[in-house]
C-alpha cells in the first residue's frame, strides 16, 4: 500500500501554488503513497544550497486541483514521510488593502478560517488502512506559522530588494469561487489582510505533524471590496503569479539556504509527549 521511498530523503519541502509548477531543473521525480491517498502529483527531489528539498505543485502539474479538492492530509504526510521537517508554501491571494496591490510579497502571522467541510485533521479517530487508530490530539494554532521559518523567509525577500510585508492575517475563503463585495469589505473592516484559497487546512495540517510552516503570499490582484471594476478574474491571478514568479523563486532558494539545520521552535515541540498513534511517530 504504502511506496514511500524511504530512501529517497528530503529535509525542507516546497509546495507551490497556482503559477508555480516546478521549482528546480535537476529534479529526481517519485510517487509517493499515502494512508490518506495521493497527494496531488509526482514529488521532485531536488538541492537548493546543499540542502535536499521536496518540492510538490499543490493543484497538480497543468492546475489540475481546485482548492476544495487538494488532498491536503496526503500533501502533508508525503512530504513527513520523506523526512520533510519545514515547509515554505508560497501561494497567490487577493490584498483586502490599498496599499496591498498586485506583486505585493506578505507572510503572515495569522490566518483566519472561511472555508467549510474540508477535512482539516489527522487526528479523527478513524482507522488508518493499516488498522491503526490515530488518538485524540489537539494542537495549539494560536500562532500558527514558524517563527523561524518567518524571520528567514522576510531575510530572503529583503535580500532579493522585494520588501514584504510582515504579518497580516490571511482569510482563507472555501472557493472556488471569489468573494462578493460585501464579503470582502467585511473582512477589510476585520482588519484582515489577504484572501486566498489554499492557507487552510494546510497550515494546521503541518503542525499536528509537529512540522515547521511558512507561507508566503503573493499578492496577484486587489479583492472585489477594494477593486472599483470588474472583480478578481483566474487569469488575471495567473497573468501576475507569471510575472512574479522568478522573484518569487528567488526568495525560495534564498529562504530554503537560511531555514536552520536543526529546530527548536514552537512547531518543533507541537508532539512533545505526546502519543499520535500515527505509523510513523
Ligand atoms: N487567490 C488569488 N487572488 C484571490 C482572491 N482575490 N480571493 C481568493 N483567493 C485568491
Amino acid at each position: 500500500m504504502h511506496s514511500h521511498h524511504l530512501e529517497q530523503r528530503a529535509e525542507i519541502g516546497v509546495i507551490g501554488g497556482s503559477g508555480l509548477y516546478a521549482l528546480l531543473d535537476q529534479v529526481t521525480e517519485i510517487t509517493v503513497g499515502t494512508p490518506y491517498g495521493a497527494p496531488s502529483d509526482s514529488l521532485f527531489l531536488g538541492e537548493i544550497a546543499g540542502r535536499s528539498v521536496a518540492f510538490l505543485p499543490r493543484h497538480g502539474r497543468g492546475h489540475k486541483l481546485p482548492p476544495h479538492r487538494i488532498n491536503y492530509r496526503a500533501n502533508l504526510w508525503a512530504l513527513h514521510a520523506l523526512g520533510v521537517r519545514q515547509v515554505v508554501a508560497p501561494c497567490a491571494v487577493g490584498g483586502l488593502r490599498p496599499e496591498y496591490g498586485p506583486g505585493t510579497l506578505l507572510v503572515p502571522d495569522q490566518f483566519v478560517d472561511r472555508t467549510s467541510g474540508r477535512v482539516q485533521t489527522f487526528y479523527d479517530g478513524l482507522p488508518l488502512p493499516d488498522g491503526t487508530v490515530p488518538e485524540v490530539v489537539h494542537v495549539s494554532a494560536a500562532d500558527p506559522y514558524c517563527p523561524v521559518g518567518r524571520a528567514a523567509a522576510l531575510a530572503a525577500a529583503r535580500d532579493q530588494d522585494w520588501p514584504p510585508m510582515d504579518g497580516g492575517t490571511l482569510v482563507v475563503i472555501e472557493g472556488p469561487r471569489f468573494s462578493t463585495r460585501a464579503e470582502s469589505r467585511w473582512f477589510t473592516a476585520n482588519g484582515w489582510s489577504v484572501v486566498g484559497m489554499t492557507g487552510h487546512p494546510e497550515a494546521v495540517l503541518a503542525r499536528e505533524l509537529g512540522l515547521c510552516y511558512t507561507s508566503l503570499a503573493l499578492v496577484t490582484d486587489l479583492d472585489a471590496g477594494v477593486e472599483t471594476g470588474e472583480g478578481v478574474t483566474h487569469a488575471e491571478v495567473l497573468a501576475v503569479f507569471a510575472r512574479n514568479v522568478d522573484r518569487l523563486r528567488g526568495v525560495l532558494f534564498k529562504a530554503v539556504e537560511a531555514l536552520p539545520a536543526t529546530r527548536d521552535c514552537i512547531c518543533s515541540h507541537a508532539l512533545d509527549g505526546v502519543a499520535t498513534g500515527l505509523p510513523g511517530f
